[in-house]
């Protein structure tokens, strides 16, 4: 932290940091430069939020209603609720919904000072679908302003109609809708939900290795309800990032680590499902580096908030302030393939920026919940304000 500090952009970089008023003279800001008042308050990197399924349509309070009641996540799945019922709002719906309902999801993440979001398919589960859940991600990043990185889950779970014939849909994934996600230009990177009630090591295996080859970046949900071998495959395939964990043991951890892999760690769904804690401390012990994100979905934590989520990370994962800070910044930006370039407030970096009403930045995690940016810079603009009450 820098105390009375500034920060400098030209043109979507930042130019300098340092003590207010102590730039350089060649770097002084001219007539011609926008100033924005911190108003002595915190300024942080723009958030990155790297792991969220935010085009969906539809609700699963009544599922949360059902759990709440003794019933269990998978079970639901296996009756075919669950993803499945997400799947069948989302079908449903035009490219036009998907659109507004995803660009509300963001504009609320861009209040809370996040600018760059991961964004996955996996409520389509057909090809048709998938493509064109990807493509509203295509078209929002060209909205903008927030940069979207776009990840490809056609196997989030087999589709209800090929659940007598799941090799089928395997196959799908493999041969008809990689290559077409890859050809349009769709995706950065690949993910798998590897799980018992989802997809087996050797499935996830042969889609991240197809994946790879095409050359797409890799992701894998792993070990949040059982430990199906996700984290020992993200690092033999050097995945960018495995994300959940609550179930890795000691040579997951390893394995992580050896491999460079990023671990995301997702409070709301942890809390949401009441899972056991994944073992951040050992993760961080070993050398791992730590995200956290809110994995926004409509099953297992539907929540935009990402300051809260570095909370529970604390609260629930034994994080430290610093390590939750780190995990919805740099480590954020390393877990979508963006390290060095976003996430940090250095000279280069882009100017992406947060700005916040409280003056110790240890209240942006001390505060339970819902903490608007005061304002949000992206590509050296400012893109948000707020005078409302933090
Ligand atoms: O990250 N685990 C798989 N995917 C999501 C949940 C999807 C859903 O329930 O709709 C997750 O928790
Ligand atoms: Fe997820």
């Amino acid at each position: 932290m820098v105390a009375g500090g500034a920060v400098l952009c030209a043109g979507d970089r930042i130019a300098w940091v340092g003590t207010d008023g102590a730039w350089p003279e060649a770097l002084a800001p001219g007539p011609g430069c926008e100033v924005l008042d911190a108003a002595g308050g915190v300024i942080t990197a723009g958030l990155v939020e790297c792991h969220t399924h935010i085009v969906f349509a539809g609700s699963r309070a009544g599922e949360f209603a059902r759990r709440l009641a003794g019933e269990d996540y998978a079970e639901i799945l296996r009756q075919g609720g669950g993803i499945l019922g997400t799947v069948r709002h989302t079908r449903a719906a035009s490219d036009g919904e998907l659109r507004a309902l995803a660009r509300a999801r963001l504009e609320s993440l861009l209040s809370r000072g996040v600018t760059t979001v991961e964004v996955k398919s996996g409520y389509g589960l057909d090809a048709e679908t998938e493509l064109r859940i990807l493509r509203v991600v295509r078209d929002l990043d060209r909205e903008g302003p927030w940069d979207l990185v776009p990840t490809f889950l056609g196997a989030h779970t087999v589709p209800a109609e090929r659940r007598s014939d799941r090799g089928r849909y395997v196959d799908e994934v493999v041969e008809e809708m990689l290559p077409r996600v890859v050809g349009e230009g769709l995706a950065r990177f690949c993910d798998v939900f590897c799980e018992r009630e989802a997809f087996s090591a050797a499935e996830s295996r042969r889609i991240l290795t197809r994946a790879r080859d095409l050359g797409l970046g890799l992701k894998v949900h792993a070990e949040q309800i059982t430990r199906a071998g996700g984290a020992a495959l993200a690092a033999e395939l050097g995945a960018t990032s495995a994300d959940h964990l609550e179930r890795v043991e000691a040579a997951d951890v390893e394995a992580l680590a050896g491999a460079g892999v990023t671990a995301v760690l997702l409070p709301g769904a942890m809390l949401f499902l009441r899972s056991a804690a994944p073992p951040a401390r050992a993760l961080r012990g070993a050398g791992v580096r730590v995200a956290v994100s809110t994995d926004w979905n409509p099953g297992t934590s539907p929540t935009p908030d990402l300051l809260l989520m570095g909370t529970l990370g604390c609260l629930a994962m034994g994080l430290t302030l610093e390590e939750a800070l780190a995990g919805i910044t740099a480590h954020a930006a390393r877990a979508v393939g963006l390290e060095g370039d976003r996430g940090q407030v250095r000279i280069g970096a882009r100017a992406d920026l947060a700005v916040f009403r409280v003056t110790d930045w240890r209240e942006l995690f001390y505060a339970l919940g819902h903490r608007p940016a005061s304002a949000v810079v992206k590509d050296g603009r400012i893109v948000f304000r707020s005078d409302g009450p933090s």
